[in-house]
């Protein structure tokens, strides 16, 4: 009755099974939260007021969005020095549906598309949904993470997590290199996630890093409110297409029937994109000051890569990454991802560096003593 696509295994294993009983429980501190509404950033009053729009009221969508979304999303690449023409802006309603639309543009059914490992499970699941393939290259752990070109397979599409997800990596400029000349050889686009861009340990890197600049392949350059607002309930996301004009006007027109089949983003919150992106700049101030702070707090062998809103903190070499994160929750109430669920291939858990600063150093100073 079901399609083999979505005959995943659904078997809850020991540490997310506690972490459900554990739910409610006022002492337990997750470490895992990666919703940046609920870790107590304080928001501007009226905020909302841009949701009641009375031109909301009318409906009359535009496939890619409405012009003046399109061009707030323009604003916020000027307001970081990089020009974004808005007539090469899609919106979606999250970076999710973005990739779906992607791999529908760009991938037969049993295409390969390469992302990288350790990243974010998400990949696989979309892939399944497409009927695609994912072909893994390796970031490799040292004083940086580095790419192991020789993992890079020929692939129809290649996604690059910029910085990414949980390593805060960014590629350095040869590997950058390396991979667009492996993509523009084997005929593949480049997807770029940028959603953590804004949260680069030095921010002044965001224009020299952004992909959305990337002339010579194909790009589709990914991000959105979720990550750069802090705003992942309003559901709007955007793809900035790159590249040669006439590959980059094919792609504009295919998305727009892509688009069109949806129609998925509301009138309200296309309307209130120009406030919500102002606003942005404000909310990122106060979340990278707090992401400081947490950084220090980590012990001294953590892992935080570029930037973004994780770090990486590596175990003994002999350790269960597993084990250890269950004994941690039911010692002392806190949750963590187990390095695995990210491919880690060493024993590492992973910190989600959101959480208020008090209760974070207090934290680490139970955990790892000092
Ligand atoms: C690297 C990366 N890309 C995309 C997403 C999904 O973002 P959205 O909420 O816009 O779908 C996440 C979510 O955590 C992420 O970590």
């Amino acid at each position: 009755m079901f399609s083999t696509r979505t005959s995943w295994v659904r078997d809850e294993n020991a540490l997310s099974a506690r972490a459900a009983e554990m739910k409610g429980d006022p002492e337990l501190v997750d470490l895992t939260v990666s919703n940046p509404t609920i870790v107590g950033i304080e928001r501007s009053q009226g905020l909302l007021s841009a949701l009641s729009d009375r031109r909301a009221l009318a409906y009359g969508p535009d496939p890619l969005g409405l012009a003046e979304a399109r061009d707030a999303v323009a604003a916020y690449y000027a307001r970081r020095n990089v020009h974004v023409d808005p007539a090469r802006i899609v919106l979606t309603s999250t970076t999710s549906e973005a990739y779906a639309f992607l791999f529908q543009l760009l991938l037969e059914r049993g295409a390969h598309v390469a992302a990288p490992t350790p990243s974010y499970p998400l990949f696989s699941f979309l892939a399944d949904l497409a009927g695609v393939e994912i072909r893994h290259y390796e970031l490799l752990r040292g004083e940086r993470w580095t790419l192991d070109s020789s993992t890079l397979a020929d692939a129809q599409a290649v996604i690059v997590v910029s910085p990414n997800n949980p390593t805060g990596s960014v590629l350095a400029p040869g590997e950058r290199s390396e991979i667009l000349a492996h993509a523009r050889r084997s005929g593949a686009s480049v997807i770029a996630d940028e959603v953590f861009l804004d949260y680069l340990a030095e921010p002044k890197r965001f224009a020299a890093t952004t992909f959305v600049k990337e002339q010579k392949s194909l790009t589709f350059t990914l991000s959105g409110l979720s990550k750069v607002a802090g705003l992942p309930q309003m559901k709007l996301s955007w793809i900035v297409v790159s590249g040669p004009d006439e590959d980059a006007g094919e792609a504009l027109s295919r998305l727009t029937i892509i688009a069109d089949t949806f129609l998925s983003v509301s009138t309200p919150v296309q309307l209130a994109a120009p406030a919500f992106l102002e606003d942005a700049e404000a909310f990122q101030d106060r979340l990278r000051a707090r992401l400081a702070v947490n950084r220090r707090a980590l012990p001294p062998n953590a892992l935080t890569g570029d930037g973004g809103w994780y770090a990486i903190i590596p175990l003994d070499p002999d350790a269960d990454d597993e084990a250890f994160a269950l004994d941690l929750l039911e010692r002392q109430r806190v949750l963590v991802h187990p390095g695995y669920f990210f491919d880690l291939i060493d024993p590492a858990i992973v910190v989600s560096l959101l959480p208020q600063e008090r209760v974070f150093a207090a934290t680490m100073r139970r955990m790892f003593g000092g």
